[in-house]
């Protein structure tokens, strides 16, 4: 423990850890974002370029931000300015709180939409609803502002609640077994969106690859995908990584936590496109996808009414584990680097996301803007600098050892690091200036 952060706390256990880091990980990117990116982007082709990159990237770029947050014992600005004193590599800090922030408000929109859907469900407003009359249902909540920014700044509201009373670690007891749920609900969505009649062309949608569907564009949004759905390139998996015991496996936890969290988003695809097709809509129906297609399913099925206020509750409560992490990069920033007080700092940076988020709210451009340039751009930029950072700047004695630190030798070491040196950077640094048509 550092002596300037004499208030750091750590977690107690390994699940701790890793419920902490899949909670802010698993969340609307997996059942909201995962499929509608998916959809728009050609199905089975851009699945197995995601898949990759969660392997290839995704997984090192977490163990590397893991191993710089433990060994710096500080926020991710912090901990770059301790790890290379004098040098630039703050900056990353300095994009990450920026990609919170925006990140954050257009988040707290989209949660707001799970919010209004947690009380259409609850006044039973979807019974009876057709596809089309789904469809309008959505838009005219996207179309009525003061609804969307209500439920925006309840959301935020609550965010900033839970991280200005330190009460994370509370919440996290009840994720480890609401998450769970969430998966159990998915799977038996599963059973009934895959029964539907004509539900097999969806799952040759997401299944059955079109090579011919790759374009630079989307290997670049399968990347920002992979990136916003792990959680990384932003340092929030640094400000985890500061808090995790010395004792526990940094591979062991960046495996589990990319596992679970390709799990749910793989299976929520396998929820969603069957039904998309059975009730003939277009799987490229961009933001409104996961909310205009399961209340159908819910609609055709046994306990329609439960099951999907159910779903719509974990949903909320899997966006709050995720909104916790992202306003917490924020605030320990404030905290430790401004030295503002906890409560001040989680208010003004509520504030700010506020502002922005009801900007989201009434303007989809600017929605859309945050949301591809957060996870197109800044993520993965975020990504390819830590990754230089770990495997080209601060010598590899002090990764080997962090990462060793739990007293197992890591066997998968020398992958690890040829990945971060080369693979890793060449392939994002690629992907990035084709993506974008520079070169
Ligand atoms: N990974 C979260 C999700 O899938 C979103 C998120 C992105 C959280 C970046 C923190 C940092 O919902």
């Amino acid at each position: 423990m550092s002596s300037n952060t004499p208030s750091r706390d750590s977690f107690t256990n390994k699940f701790g850890i890793i419920a902490a880091a899949a909670g802010s990980a698993i969340g609307l990117g997996n059942i909201w974002r995962f499929p509608y990116v998916l959809g728009e982007n050609g199905g089975g082709a851009f699945l197995l370029v995601y898949l990759a990159f969660v392997l290839i990237i995704g997984v090192p770029v977490m163990i590397s931000e893991l191993l710089i947050g433990r060994r710096a014992q500080l926020n991710v600005f912090g901990a770059f300015r301790k790890l290379a004193p004098g040098q630039f590599w703050y900056l990353i800090g300095v994009m990450g709180v920026g990609a919170a922030f925006l990140i954050l408000a257009f988040y707290s929109v989209v949660a707001g939409w799970t919010l209004h859907y947690v009380y259409l469900s609850l006044t039973n407003s979807l019974a009876g609803n057709t596809p089309g009359g789904m469809i309008e249902t959505f838009e005219n909540v996207q179309a009525t502002k003061g609804l969307s920014v209500f439920w925006t700044l309840l959301f935020l509201g609550a965010t900033a609640y839970i991280v200005r009373s330190g009460i994370e670690k509370g919440i996290e007891k009840y994720t480890k077994v609401l998450m769970p749920l969430l998966l159990l609900i998915i799977l038996i969505l599963i059973v009934r969106s895959v029964t539907l009649e004509g539900a097999s062309e969806g799952l040759a949608f997401l299944f059955n690859p079109d090579f011919s569907k790759i374009t630079s564009d989307v290997v670049l949004e399968a990347l920002g995908q992979a990136f916003f759905s792990l959680s990384i390139g932003m340092g929030v998996i640094v400000t985890y990584g500061s808090y995790i015991k010395k004792s526990e496996s940094l591979g062991g936890t960046a495996l589990s936590v990319s596992l679970a969290d390709t799990l749910i988003a793989v299976l929520a695809g396998v929820a969603i496109f069957p039904a998309a097709f059975a009730f003939d809509m277009a799987p490229n129906q961009g933001p409104g996808l996961v909310f205009i297609t399961l209340p159908n399913i819910f609609n055709q099925m046994v306990g329609g009414y439960f099951f999907g206020l159910l779903f719509f509750v974990l949903l909320t409560i899997a966006a709050l584990t995720s909104s916790i992490s992202l306003l917490e990069v924020v605030v320990a920033y404030f905290t430790e680097e401004l030295k503002l007080k906890r409560k001040r700092a989680t208010w003004i940076a509520a504030g700010i996301t506020g502002i922005l988020g009801i900007v989201c709210a009434f303007n989809s451009s600017v929605f859309n803007v945050f949301d591809k340039f957060s996870s197109n751009i800044l993520l993965p930029l975020g990504g390819l600098l830590i990754v230089i950072f770990v495997g080209w700047v601060i010598g590899p004695t002090m990764p080997r050892e962090e990462i060793e630190a739990d007293g197992r030798k890591a066997h998968y070491y020398k992958g690890f690091l040829f990945i971060i040196k080369f693979v890793a950077p060449v392939a994002i640094a690629l992907v990035f200036l084709k993506g974008l048509g520079w070169i």
